[in-house]
């Protein structure tokens, strides 16, 4: 194993509650089962859509659930509706915004939060990380927001998105999976253990590697509070209480995005003033790093996707 120098806060020992090598405490039936636990969640409808800092007063097109939206902001919040104008179909992401409307490319129809024929918006919530956007789903009560992953306070925010040829449930799972970081992302784990596992949860023991063998080891606790989020929750060691939040969200049958948003918070003295001043700096950096890790993530998903629908099945060598 490659070497792993620790710094930091130092954990106080801990055992492992599985033993024996990765690929039986990487048991295929417990993920199945978490992967089950979470599926069965209520969402209240709503969808991660892209970061918040990124909707502003331009128009954006996203595909969302196999229909082209537009998303504006205007003084009120975020405004999600159809990417076509209602008089003869016009592309609005393609316009321009005014007065917070969207004005049509074509002939300059405006369009905002009021109904007009086929132009009906949805409803739209702004976290101030995520922007996210309601439908009507099949078995779902929907609800007046989102339920939104417990966050540290004054934390810096960092998103990545992606896109994946894959169904969030494959995202989900890929997380519900840490024993693969430190054979499949090297560069970025160096030792894991796990101290706790339940049918909804796991905590483990990670080393995280900042800068080649440099690595803080740090407990993390992941969660799945909906069928299309799990969270990773620093719960001791330096960090303690950010967390990284990854969503997926399907853009139609076969691709999903998949939004990761990293809140980042420390005791330490410095910290405060190093988000403030710093932020602009740190941000690209986390997202850089978040993403080095979906683009490997997404070949690990997609490629269970793959097999799922070439009738592959799991070799069950955990112990159940
Ligand atoms: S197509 Fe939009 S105003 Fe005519
Ligand atoms: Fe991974």
């Amino acid at each position: 194993m490659a070497t792993v120098w620790r710094f930091g806060t130092v954990l106080p020992p801990a055992p492992s509650v599985l033993d024996g090598p990765d690929y039986t405490q990487a048991d295929p039936r417990w993920i199945g089962r978490a992967l089950a636990a979470s599926q069965a969640k209520p969402t209240g409808g709503w969808y991660v859509v892209d970061a918040s800092r990124v909707i502003r007063d331009t128009p954006r097109r996203y595909r969302l659930l196999g229909q082209d939206w537009v998303v504006f902001r205007d003084a009120q919040g975020v405004v999600v509706g159809p990417d076509a104008c209602p008089h003869m179909g016009a592309s609005l992401s393609t316009g321009r915004c005014q007065g917070g409307q969207v004005v049509c490319p074509w002939h300059g129809l405006r369009l905002g939060r009021q109904r007009r024929a086929s132009w009906v918006p949805v409803p739209a919530y702004d976290d101030g990380v995520l922007v996210w956007a309601r439908f009507d789903e099949e078995g779902q009560e929907p609800t007046e927001r989102p339920f939104l992953p417990e966050r540290p306070t004054g934390g810096l925010a960092a998103v990545m998105r992606l896109e994946a040829a894959c169904h969030p449930r494959d995202v989900v799972e890929n997380r519900l999976d840490p024993w693969h970081g430190t054979h499949f992302h090297p560069h970025s784990f160096g030792t894991l253990h796990v101290l706790a596992q339940s049918d909804d949860d796991i905590v483990v023991r990670v080393a995280y590697r900042v800068l080649g063998p440099l690595a803080v080891e740090v407990d993390a606790r992941f969660h799945t509070p909906d069928p299309r989020c799990i969270t990773m929750t620093i719960v001791a060691g330096e960090g303690t209480g950010s967390v990284v939040e990854t969503h997926a969200t399907p853009l139609d049958d076969q691709r999903s995005a998949v939004v990761e948003a990293t809140i980042a918070t420390s005791e330490r003295p410095g910290f405060q003033w190093a988000v403030r001043r710093l932020g602009w700096f740190i941000r690209p950096l986390v997202e850089a790093r978040a993403r080095r890790l979906w683009v490997e993530d997404a070949a690990y998903a997609e490629r269970r996707l793959a097999l799922r629908e070439q009738g592959f099945a799991d070799l069950p060598l955990g112990r159940g």
